[in-house]
């Protein structure tokens, strides 16, 4: 363990504990601007193809942190407003693929998955035993993701049990849809980072019952990969999963040549890295696989049929250069796909900059992928492939204001560009391209802001 620099914790200051506080009940707030949501998947490559949902100068009233109504009429005197006149409002994205701990390791340099996880990930997760760092990091991590629009998110933590309640304290703390999961993983990682099968279980058994479905809040068995669990630990996840039937699990499958040799020497009885996963009873429908680049007919077939998610995370994919997901393929296969930013293996916390790189990877197989269908994975697509339309994913009365008003333009150049715009994709799409985390004005979590650009020396 000395081995392993430790980091730096902290106590809990006054900003969390003010941000416990679920003010936004019993409030009301108009919000003007240009809203952007989908009621409808759109086709993967025609910006033409329906299901956009385009309001420009709107209102959209929020009171008791739902969306009470979308109108283009502006209300009575009784609601506070908001004017962002040209600027846009989306529902906040939903990644479904993202590690906590994994802040430390962002944009670090030289390796591949296996190395990557011994070199650089491992020690730092190591660092989440002490849950004052556990604390600390978590923070840190919750708002940075809304710091760059993201409000819902499918999260690892580490290894330790410490770890899950100090990201789920601070997700509750922010009211904040989280899904997460203590990692298990029993062999195939350093000592320091390895647990068992009873203690594993004991310690889900436990998780489960403080955090599954308080609040916004929602339990993922989350096997880390194939190789860093045996047999018996699978089949421990796989009766969890059977035990408590509201569970969401996550994992990775076949993200890189190297891992997938390793799996099939690991499982020699298994069709394939995903039929491992089946075999144990991990795969259905709240199941979310993240990567999936090194996947046949078959699996998608199988994916189709249980109703196992896939999170395609092409930051990660393109910075560890574990290959090109074939998104397309995935789709007419009958899988569903949404999308994570896979920090550290990612080199960002932000959707935007996922939905960017989802772009350039199916470029490099030819393919143009719209705005739409971007925007769609990470807001409405995930939201119904998680089964929480209901909560999150579109500006739609009834469901909780998770909302985030967007600059189109920060720079001269940028509003240039917005100015010759040819359509409005074609506008949407360049700010996709072009915008950074500082075109976030105002992140809202049911209906509370907290997010907001320090505009102070502008
Ligand atoms: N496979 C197993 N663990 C990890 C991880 O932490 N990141 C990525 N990208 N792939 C993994
Ligand atoms: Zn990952």
């Amino acid at each position: 363990m000395a081995r392993w620099p430790r980091g730096g914790g902290r106590a809990p200051t006054r900003r969390d504990a003010t941000l416990s506080l679920h003010v936004g009940h019993d409030q009301r707030l108009a919000l003007h601007g240009d809203l952007l949501d989908f009621t409808a998947e759109p086709a993967l490559d025609d910006p033409t193809s329906p299901g956009l949902r385009w309001r420009p100068d709107h209102w959209l009233l929020i009171e008791n942190g739902r969306i009470a109504a979308v109108q283009p009429e502006e209300p009575d005197a009784s609601w506070p407003k908001e004017r962002h006149p040209g600027r846009l409002i989306l529902p906040g994205f939903i990644d479904t693929h993202v590690h906590s701990a994994q802040i430390d390791v962002l944009g670090a340099w030289g390796t591949e998955l296996l190395d990557w996880l011994e070199t650089h990930t491992f020690p730092a997760e190591a660092r989440m035993a002490e849950p004052a760092h556990a604390r600390f990091i978590s923070g840190l991590f919750l708002d940075g993701l809304l710091a760059t629009g993201t409000t819902s998110a499918m999260v690892f933590p580490t290894v330790h049990a410490d770890s899950v309640d100090a990201l789920f304290e601070a997700a509750d703390a922010r009211g904040m849809r989280l899904i997460a999961g203590k990692v298990l993983m029993d062999r195939h990682a350093p000592e320091f980072l390895r647990d068992d099968v009873a203690q594993a279980e004991q310690d889900c058994v436990e998780l489960i019952a403080r955090w599954h479905g308080h609040g916004r809040l929602a339990y993922a068995v989350t096997p880390r990969f194939a190789p860093t669990s045996t047999d018996a630990q699978l089949a421990m996840a796989g009766s969890l999963m059977a035990a408590h039937p509201g569970l969401y699990m996550q994992t990775h499958v076949a993200e890189n040549r190297d891992e997938v040799r390793w799996v099939s020497e690991l499982f020699p009885w298994s069709r394939s890295y995903l039929d491992v996963y089946e075999r144990f009873g991990l795969l259905g429908p709240r199941s979310m696989l993240a990567h999936g680049i090194w996947l046949d007919a078959e699996d998608r077939a199988r994916l189709a049929a249980t109703g196992a998610m896939l999170s395609h995370c092409p930051s990660s994919n393109l910075f560890l250069g574990s290959g090109l997901f074939d998104w397309a393929a995935a789709r007419a296969g009958g899988a569903e796909v949404t999308l994570g930013c896979d920090v550290g293996g990612g080199t960002s916390l932000s959707m935007l900059r996922t939905l960017a790189d989802a772009y350039q990877v199916q470029a490099l197989a030819g393919r143009r992928v719209t705005a739409w269908s971007l925007l769609h994975a990470a807001t409405r697509g995930a939201a119904l492939a998680l089964g929480l339309s209901h909560e999150i994913g579109a500006l739609e009365p009834g469901t909780l204001a998770d909302v985030v008003v967007w600059d189109r333009a920060r720079s001269p150049v940028e509003r240039r560009r917005q100015a010759v715009a040819r359509d409005l994709h074609d506008a949407i799409f360049a700010w996709l391209t072009l915008a950074g985390d500082d075109h976030v004005v105002s992140t809202r979590v049911a209906g509370v802001e907290r997010h907001r650009r320090n505009d102070r020396h502008e």
